[in-house]
């Protein structure tokens, strides 16, 4: 993820020595000049909280720096609109443009307001990081509390891990059961925290905070943009489901229906990325595939060296590489004396210099993928540093999430593995259905996933659900979308969409959803930049100046424009067009297609959409009735 810089303000009302002289270009310089360093410390404060959560002292210092953050933030708004009114007599269109982003505060709070924002925001963090669960006894086949404390699993890696690789369904059960128990701590925070960020949301204009969030796309139709995405999207999902449920049903005979598929045995613990099942359920078992993680344990990998290969891919197409202060200051591994917050994430400390990754990285090929996710955040951050401050965000923060995911695509091609030495394998159609249909549960199965944690919370911040129906609402949502259910009745006081990390942190999902979408596009575009004319999988665009030149002439534009002009300026077009990534699957797809058919499943999982939805699933459907 992006850091998602939250929060908000304390008051200013002192907007007062507004200099009859300044104009507009004093106004920014000042802003430019001054907002470097007050951003610079704010980040600082973040930072050693995030790395260090044992430490009692951190999040005073930090609550007091977001709130100080905040109120400069205020003052500056205020200043904007005291001095340059409606911007009606700007001319200057970049200038307008930064200063109606500095005129918008998103959450505006006083500073007793801000410190309580942030200390809830920090208090659920702890909790999602510093809780532990008895371990799993494979002997007992029942949790074993009697262990040392020091060996009881943590959130990140050990539950996340057997969630991943374990085949126990008991234990699957087990360990996602636990986690949403402790998920549940955050329930009261949670709704404290939708409060106070709603009260701050309103303060600066908006209806709630899930308008202001939606307003980071500029784009006034964004929830109606997004169904219907979804929606053109939904049938290549049901051809994975469809497929997927089969071999489950296989892999545990008699534990659940032909119906909607139990969330804890997709091996993710939020069900969002189905590769880690990919060994059981792929199209060609027997094809002789080698496992990228047992070569980088074989070939020495270590976190750095990952690091290292991410680097030299961006390198290879003449974009910026990692500077000094990143590889001084990231936290590649999580350390073993103290607990840290372990989800993944890119920081733009704002001074033009500092930035930095902090990740528990883990010697494996979806770490990989991650780093080069992360990478891509700095990359973007790094292109766009020369920008004005207001402007160093992405087009939007859609964008922000697609960079590295669009590199990382062609890192994992069967070639591109080759070339660096992972792969050693020759191509062949069922190589290459396996392959897609990896990247199927990597991203396919995210769709829907992605999708919904906002159109929940947006109803959270709405009112629609309250905390009395956070938790129905949710499985209302992850059912009707994903087509997966609880493994058991949840109690009534369950905060299962807490067991989410963006959830707890206050960071926006939406862009996820766009980005899986978008990636795809950039995909082609720096592909045809590389003049790869191959089948649009097979696209290794390593080593092309062409298409590190596409990309980062998009990139350097950081926020300065609209997000359709910039992504114009790379795909060509100037929408969110699933057309690519369907291109990309089109294989897969009629593979799939081919199987369920023969396999004469149902589609889908008892719930029936709309009609004009329905018209496009143009296949036998699952009876079972769900409670809609
Ligand atoms: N990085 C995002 C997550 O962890 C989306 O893949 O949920
Ligand atoms: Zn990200």
């Amino acid at each position: 993820m992006k850091r998602h810089r939250l929060v908000s303000l304390a008051l200013i009302a002192l907007a007062s020595l507004i200099s009859a002289h300044s104009n507009v270009d004093d106004f920014l310089a000042k802003y430019n000049r001054l907002g470097q360093q007050e951003y610079y410390d704010d980040s600082v404060a973040s930072w050693s909280v995030a790395v260090n959560l044992d430490d009692k002292s951190l999040p005073e210092i930090a609550a007091k720096a977001d709130a100080n953050i905040a109120g400069w933030e205020q003052m500056m708004a205020a200043q904007a609109a005291t001095q340059f009114g409606d911007l009606k007599s700007i001319n200057d269109t970049s200038k307008k443009r930064q200063l109606k982003m500095i005129q918008r505060v998103g959450v505006k709070l006083n500073s007793a307001d801000t410190i309580r924002l942030s200390t809830l925001l920090i208090n659920m963090t702890n909790v999602y990081n510093k809780n532990r669960i008895c371990p799993w006894s494979k002997v007992s086949r029942a949790p074993n509390c009697s262990v040392p404390h020091e060996h009881w699993w943590r959130s990140d890696p050990e539950m996340f891990d057997r969630i991943s690789h374990s085949r126990d369904y008991d234990e699957l059960a087990y360990v996602w059961t636990a986690w949403r128990n402790i998920s549940a701590l955050n329930k009261a925070y949670f709704q404290q925290y939708v409060e106070m960020s709603n009260k701050g949301a309103r303060q600066g204009g908006f209806k709630d905070t899930g308008d202001y969030w939606r307003s980071l796309f500029e784009s006034d139709d964004l929830k109606d943009m997004m169904d219907q995405k979804f929606q053109e999207v939904l049938p290549l999902y049901e051809e994975l489901y469809t497929y997927i449920r089969r071999k489950l049903l296989a892999q545990y005979p008699g534990r659940f229906e032909t119906s909607a598929i139990p969330a804890h045995i997709l091996g993710n613990m939020w069900a969002q990325d189905w590769s880690d099942i990919g060994d059981f359920t792929a199209p060609f078992p027997n094809i002789a595939t080698v496992d990228i993680t047992e070569q980088m344990v074989t070939q020495g990998y270590t976190p750095l060296k990952m690091f290292q290969t991410a680097d030299a891919f961006f390198q290879s197409l003449g974009l910026i590489k990692m500077n000094d202060e990143f590889w001084k200051n990231s936290m590649m591994v999580q350390p073993q004396n103290r607990s840290v917050v372990c989800h993944p994430s890119a920081w733009d400390f704002r001074n033009g210099q500092d930035f930095r990754i902090k990740m528990c990285t883990q010697v494996n090929m979806a770490n990989l993928l991650i780093v080069h996710h992360e990478m891509g955040h700095i990359e973007y951050y790094m292109q766009y540093a020369k920008q004005p401050l207001s402007f160093r965000e992405g087009a939007n923060p859609g964008f922000h999430e697609a960079i590295g995911d669009t590199i990382a695509l062609s890192v994992v091609t069967p070639q591109h593995l080759q070339e660096i030495g992972l792969l050693n394998s020759t191509s062949s159609y069922e190589q290459d259905i396996n392959f897609l249909f990896k990247q199927a549960l990597r991203k396919v199965a995210f769709l829907p996933s992605g999708y919904l944690i906002d159109l929940w919370r947006w109803s959270v911040f709405d009112g629609t659900y309250n905390s009395s129906t956070y938790n129905t609402g949710w499985w209302d949502l992850r059912t009707k979308y994903q087509g997966i259910v609880p493994p058991n009745n949840r109690p009534v006081d369950a905060f299962d969409a807490g067991s989410k990390y963006h959830v707890i942190s206050g960071t926006p999902y939406i862009r996820y959803f766009f980005s899986h979408i978008a990636q795809f596009q950039f995909y082609k575009a720096m592909c045809k930049a590389a003049n790869q004319t191959d089948a649009l999988y097979k696209c290794d665009f390593f080593n092309s100046k062409e298409a590190g030149d596409l990309l980062s002439r998009m990139l350097q534009l950081g926020g300065s424009l609209p997000w359709p002009q910039a992504m114009q300026k790379i795909t060509g077009q100037q929408n969110l067009d699933a057309g690519a990534m369907f291109e990309y699957f089109e294989p897969l797809q009629d593979w799939l297609r081919n199987e369920n058919m023969k396999a004469g499943d149902c589609y889908g999982w008892g719930y029936t959409w709309p009609d004009a939805v329905m018209k496009n699933l143009n296949t036998p459907r699952c009876g079972l009735t769900l409670d809609q």
